[in-house]
Order: C-alpha cells, then structure tokens, then sequence
C-alpha cells in the first residue's frame, strides 16, 4: 500500500512541479521553396502559447526566454496565446515579461491566438492592446497580413477562435515565388478552404500537445475539432507540413510526457 501511494505521489509531484516547467529544446530542418541562398542554414525559432497570468509562476517563461535568446536565433515567430486573461493585470504581466522576449537577430513576428481575445475569445479592445505591447516590444504582428523580411515572407492569420478571421485577406494576393511561411494558432483552419493552393509549412499550436498523455496512448483533452493532430511534424499531403508546438506555457499546472517546447528550425531550400 506504501508502494503504491508513494508511487502515484511521486508522479503528481512530477505532473505537477517538475515537467510543466521543463522545457525541451526541440532542433528541426524546414526546407522551404524559393529560399534565398543566403538564407540557407539560418534559424527560425518558434514560441507558442506562453499563456501569461495568475495561473502559474510565469518568471518561468522569463528564464526560459533569457535561455532561448542564448541561442541567437536569426528569426523568431511567436504562434500566439500570449494571455491567460482574467482580468487587465495580464496585460500589465505581459508587458513584464516582454522586456525578456527573445527577439531574432534579423526579426521577429507574431499572430494573435483565442486567448489574446479575452473572454469568450470576443474583446477586440484586449487583443488591440496585446497587439500594441508585442509591436512595442518589436513583435511584428501580422493579423491576416504578410511580411516580407530579408527573403522570408511571413504570412500570419488571426486566430480562427477569435472575432478577426479573414485568412482570405492575406491568402487571396499571397505570392507563390516567395520562400512563404504560414502562422496559424488553431490547426483546425488546415481543414477549412482558405488555402489558395498554399504549399509549404505552417506553424500552429493551440493543442499544448494535450499537455498530458499516457504512454501508448493518445493525448485525451484537445481544444480541437479535428483530433488526429496533436503534436510535432505532420505531413498533410498535399504540399502543406503542419507543425504543432506543445506550447512554452500551460492553462492547468499539469503535464504528463508532454514536455514544454521550443523548436528551432534551420532552414534548407526544398
Ligand atoms: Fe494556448
């Protein structure tokens, strides 16, 4: 009986204090089309759903963030859930933990997820002034908009939870002979039909790879619609490769076998 309670309480302990805020560093390629040579070899760094409130010590993603900078990565894209919104405190708590944000050598970017919306994902006013602090903190946020920087053209969608979901604005005009690179927060929108014949990656999180998993067993709570996608590389076969980041941040203090991450691609030309 010993056993097996001080068992289980050595897992809830780690569940709880030891891999919420054990983040991986996750090193992947990207090939992408019409890369520019001297982009080859360069590095894409993401960070996803930092989820900045009351909910957990968040001088964790500060350090984490202190610790991603020492890797100099050439680009950063940030995939958005920057908020845990409870109340205005969290706007003045990101505006805190910005002051560390890891910033690209060549630049960096961002789109906005259903958190950023307050509540209900419905408070335009909120995602305004979370979009202002991260622009301020030298986030170029692209709410269905694109940006071409240095021979990579960013193309950022806003959140499909959210009241701003146009990808059409920006799919409609987007420019095929770039090296192109889609942010979408909710994979759920790979599903829909915004796409315009887009092939190549997006970056997407959302999922927090569940947060929790069973070994052999898939994650159990995912806020998606679609269920098959919960983590890491997916090839979706028709040109487009899904990336899902399990997220740096977390809405419960809970993970199991779903550590936190932070990926670093390097780019190749397909
Ligand atoms: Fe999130």
């Amino acid at each position: 009986m010993l056993g097996v309670f001080g068992t289980g309480l050595i897992k809830g302990l780690y569940t709880w204090q030891v891999e919420p805020f054990w983040a991986e560093y996750v090193k992947k390629k990207m090939s992408i089309s019409n890369l520019p040579e001297e982009l080859v070899g360069k590095t894409l760094m993401q960070i996803s759903d930092i989820h900045i409130g009351d909910h957990f010590n968040y001088n964790y993603i500060i350090d984490s963030f202190k610790k991603a900078q020492k890797l100099s990565p050439d680009y950063v894209a940030y995939t958005s859930d920057y908020i845990h919104y409870d109340n205005d405190n969290q706007l003045n708590q990101l505006e805190e933990v910005l002051k560390y944000a890891v910033k690209g050598k060549i630049a960096s970017v961002g789109i906005l997820g259903n958190h950023d919306y307050g509540r209900n994902w419905s408070d335009k006013i909120i995602a305004e002034k979370v979009s202002m602090k991260l622009s301020q903190n030298g986030i170029n946020v692209l709410n269905n908009d694109q940006k071409e920087i240095e021979g990579l053209n960013f193309i950022g969608f806003d959140d499909y939870l959210g009241v701003n979901f146009k990808p059409q604005d920006v799919m409609q005009n987007y420019d095929k002979s770039k090296a192109n690179i889609v942010l979408c927060h909710n994979l759920d929108v790979c599903d829909l039909d915004v796409w315009n014949g887009y092939q190549g990656w997006i970056l997407a999180g959302h999922t927090h790879g569940g947060q929790c998993k069973p070994p052999f067993l898939n994650a159990s709570v995912l806020p998606t619609l679609n269920k098959r996608y919960t983590q890491g590389e997916i090839d979706l076969f028709d040109g487009r490769t899904l990336y899902i980041n399990r997220a740096l941040g977390f809405k419960w203090q809970v993970r199991f076998n779903v550590r936190p991450e932070i990926t670093i691609f390097t780019l190749e030309k397909a």
